[in-house]
């Protein structure tokens, strides 16, 4: 049951059936003040101003033939014209009892296909904090898109095919085969870095590098074994991030830019039939009249450098191709960096402009900002160095360890270890997703670990609390407990969890996680305060049972909404 879109609905309709022919919304929304209702429509002023109505009369002619007995209590106008809806406790009632697990949430009734593209690390690398947010925001994006019944396609676009593997070649080329080369395999990042320092020394080395890049492109034999040889590692060390942090991509959703490598060819071919391509420089440029340099000069996106070879714009149009035409997706996400927004503003624009994307299909950057340190600058080591994920978990988890053991230092150690590596990764990945993704946010363990506040600490500890009330009573989570409503504090949580559903269904709109995240803190605020007003086991007969269910629907969304967000967590902490 979607409450918000119900009352829309019906509002809306009443609209039109008074005023047949005219664009109105309801535009309901969730009240800001409880005091004045639980909802409220705000589309009658905007009707009003075309009607050259009062816009206070119009409300109140709208109440007037209004038919919400079967959900309000109290519907009236107020201000300059919004209306207030109180929901009645029968109806509060009525929508909780009916609740199970399953149907905490109502399932999309227009389900799409949806791509969504996400983490796409460039390899030969390991991952590093810069791939941290992507890979979290778009983990969470994807389980809820999954969850409300779209069909849902990841793609890691990972970067594997890039001018960095001809340097790597020649420098695996320089040593000698064996033993020296497994240990350079194992040793990746070293390898990276050794070989990036002789490339910006040494002329030569850089020049026979990019002789590598091409010959790898064009299908030599000895550099593509080498050059698998890397892939392979490196895809190895990403799946093993991508289990310790949770996140759901798997190897059957890997289409690297190496996959589009064939269709290249095609794609300028098309864009050359569609009078699209110009020359500048020897190179192949797409113009178009909306892009625009400082200068006012026209800015090209540039499709097939001078020497034929292909770029990461020339990969993005091919893969737009793909995921419209062959896997049919009616909506494309991209999230991904910021700093990309103009490639992406430019690609999409071209594709749009050319046959290669229907006009049906929504192409989105779902776009996130730089992560920081604590000194306002990129997150980085003290010495300067990127930080690999890798470690950045484990040091997550040692430090939720001595949280834990301070919190509860009569756990057995093996149980201590369970619930840090919980909190560890929770609070790394709550952190980020709390946060408004279009800011750059400040990287800081000690908020994210605090009990108090938006914190995964916080929200698991919450969890386990209600669970612990049951296990007490030795009473099962899993039977049913019949809810009557009769408190202020027992309404007010009602009415917050009857809003899980709108909350998880506006995360396809705008694609913000960090609503949900609030929507779990405020509910956890909202669980408090009924908690201490409402005592749960010393009470009796029916308002105990009715006090059970109520917990225990908040006990599942909270469940339910930390899933959501990648976040499994424990009944017993
Ligand atoms: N590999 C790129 C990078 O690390 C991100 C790729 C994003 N996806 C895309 N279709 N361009 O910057």
């Amino acid at each position: 049951m979607n409450v918000k879109a119900t009352l829309d609905h019906l509002i809306t309709q009443t609209l039109h059936t008074l005023y047949p022919g005219e664009e109105a919304k309801a535009n309901v929304q969730i009240a800001k003040n409880p005091l004045f209702g639980d909802y409220q429509s705000n589309g009658i002023m905007g009707l009003a101003k075309r009607l050259g109505r009062n816009p206070r009369d119009l409300a109140h002619e709208i109440v007037n033939k209004l038919k919400l007995d079967e959900i309000a209590s109290k519907v009236e106008v107020a201000g300059p014209g919004f209306i207030n809806i109180s929901l009645s406790t029968k109806f509060l009632t009525y929508s909780l009892n009916s609740l199970d697990g399953q149907t905490l949430v109502s399932q999309a009734t227009q389900p799409q296909k949806i791509v969504i593209d996400y983490s796409s690390p460039n390899l030969a690398k390991e991952m590093h904090v810069g791939h941290l947010r992507g890979t979290i925001i778009g983990d969470a994006l994807a389980r809820t898109f999954d969850y409300l019944g779209h069909t849902l396609i990841r793609q890691n676009h990972f970067g594997d095919w890039g001018t960095q593997f001809g340097m790597l070649i020649t420098f695996l080329q320089e040593l000698p085969e064996g033993s020296e080369h497994e240990e350079a395999l194992a040793n990746l990042e070293t390898f990276y870095r050794a070989a990036k320092e002789r490339f910006d020394a040494d002329t030569q080395f850089a020049e026979k590098s990019r002789a590598n890049v091409v010959k790898l492109q064009s299908g030599d034999e000895q550099c593509q074994k080498m050059w698998q040889r890397f892939i392979k590692v490196s895809i190895t060390h990403c799946q093993a991030l991508y289990k310790r942090l949770g996140i759901t991509l798997t190897e059957q959703d890997m289409a690297p830019e190496s996959f589009y490598n064939s269709k290249l060819a095609n794609i300028i071919k098309l864009l050359d039939t569609e009078n699209l391509l110009k020359e500048s420089d020897g190179a192949r440029c797409v113009f178009l009249p909306e892009f625009k340099n400082r200068d006012e000069e026209p800015l090209p996106l540039i499709v097939q450098k001078s020497d034929g070879g292909y770029l990461y714009a020339t990969t993005d149009l091919a893969a737009i191709n793909y995921r419209c035409q062959t896997l049919q997706a009616e909506r494309i996400l991209y999230v991904v960096d910021a700093r990309q927004s103009l490639h992406f503003q430019q690609v999409f624009a071209v594709a749009h402009h050319s046959s290669l994307v229907s006009s049906k299909c929504s192409l989105e950057h779902i776009s996130y900002g730089t992560m920081m340190g604590k000194d306002g600058k990129p997150f980085k080591t003290r010495s300067g160095d990127t930080i690999k994920l890798i470690d950045l978990c484990e040091e997550g988890v040692e430090r939720a360890f001595k949280l834990v053991s301070g919190k509860n230092p009569d756990l057995p150690k093996a149980q201590r270890e369970i619930i840090a590596n919980t909190i560890g990764i929770a609070a790394i990945k709550y952190a980020d997703l709390s946060k408004n993704r279009n800011s750059d946010y400040v990287f800081d363990w000690d908020s994210m670990l605090s009990m108090e506040g938006n914190t995964a600490p916080y929200l698991l500890y919450a969890f386990a609390r209600i669970c612990s009330i049951f296990r007490r009573a030795e009473l099962s989570m899993d039977d049913t407990y019949s809810i009557e409503i009769q408190s202020t504090e027992e309404r007010a949580l009602a009415v917050k969890l009857l809003q899980f559903s709108e909350v998880v269904h506006g995360l396809t709109e705008e694609c913000l996680p960090n609503q949900l995240c609030l929507y779990l803190y405020e509910l956890a605020g909202v669980y408090m305060k009924f908690y201490e007003a409402c005592p749960v086991i010393k009470s009796e007969g029916a308002e105990k049972i009715s006090r059970l269910g109520l917990c225990q629907i908040t006990a599942r969304t909270l469940k339910q909404g930390l899933e959501l967000l990648g976040i499994t967590p424990l009944e017993q902490m």
